[in-house]
């Protein structure tokens, strides 16, 4: 669930620019001068990925989050109403607008992922991390958070955390992600069984030839 968007709360910093200004232009150039707020969503992702950069070279990292400064920075660039901003980022989960940790593990918990074992999955990472759902750990590390189906379905249950998709995930080889990250390792994303893409664990079922000649198998 997304956390409450609160605009006037103690830990809103009460400044915020775009360090790179030529990327804020390369956005921009994407649209027609008079449709700038076109901008809103690529601008919001470019915000909390520079929270992101900023927060984990913090003494507590903190992952990526969109301030309310950056909302109304935003406006003012697309020279739209602040609402306008507030608007979209309120409605899309994949905008964080409260500090998260630095690594933000996202559930899968819609009924695929459920019916091959999101629950043990998400289980495993509270019991090992000491928080539940929705919280995040003392040093910064880690917020737990359960989203609706993330289109990888026919590999779950499956996580996603930040940009990357770790799928096919037991209790053990989820709490083995965890570690790595903890040890600031960078675990190998995708399947966590090795399989190829979403092939079949026995192996191809169908054009099977074409794809020993693609060489996938
Ligand atoms: S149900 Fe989990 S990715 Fe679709």
């Amino acid at each position: 669930m997304k956390p409450k968007f609160e605009p006037n709360a103690k830990y809103q910093p009460k400044e915020f620019t775009f360090k790179s200004k030529k990327k804020v232009k390369n956005i921009l150039a994407n649209y027609p001068s008079n449709q700038a707020r076109s901008g809103i969503m690529p601008l919001l992702d470019l915000a909390q990925r520079q929270m992101g950069e900023e927060g984990a070279k913090a003494k507590k990292p903190f992952g990526g989050w969109i301030t309310r400064a950056a909302m109304d920075h935003i406006a003012e660039v697309v020279g739209q109403p602040p609402m306008k901003v507030y608007e979209v980022a309120t409605f899309y989960s994949m905008y964080n607008l409260a500090p998260v940790g630095k690594n933000l593990v996202q559930f899968c918990t819609t009924t695929q992922c459920w019916l091959c074992g999101s629950t043990k999955i998400l289980e495993a990472a509270e019991k090992h991390l000491k928080v539940k759902i929705g919280e995040s750990t003392k040093d910064g590390l880690f917020t737990l958070k359960e989203v609706e189906c993330l289109g990888a379905c026919v590999n779950g249950p499956m996580i996603q955390i930040n940009d990357d998709y770790y799928e096919d995930l037991t209790a053990e080889t989820m709490v083995d992600v965890l570690i790595a990250l903890t040890a600031g390792k960078k675990p190998n994303v995708g399947s966590q069984t090795k399989r190829h893409g979403s092939m079949a664990l026995s192996g191809p079922t169908s054009l099977e030839k074409e794809a020993k000649k693609a060489g996938v198998v």
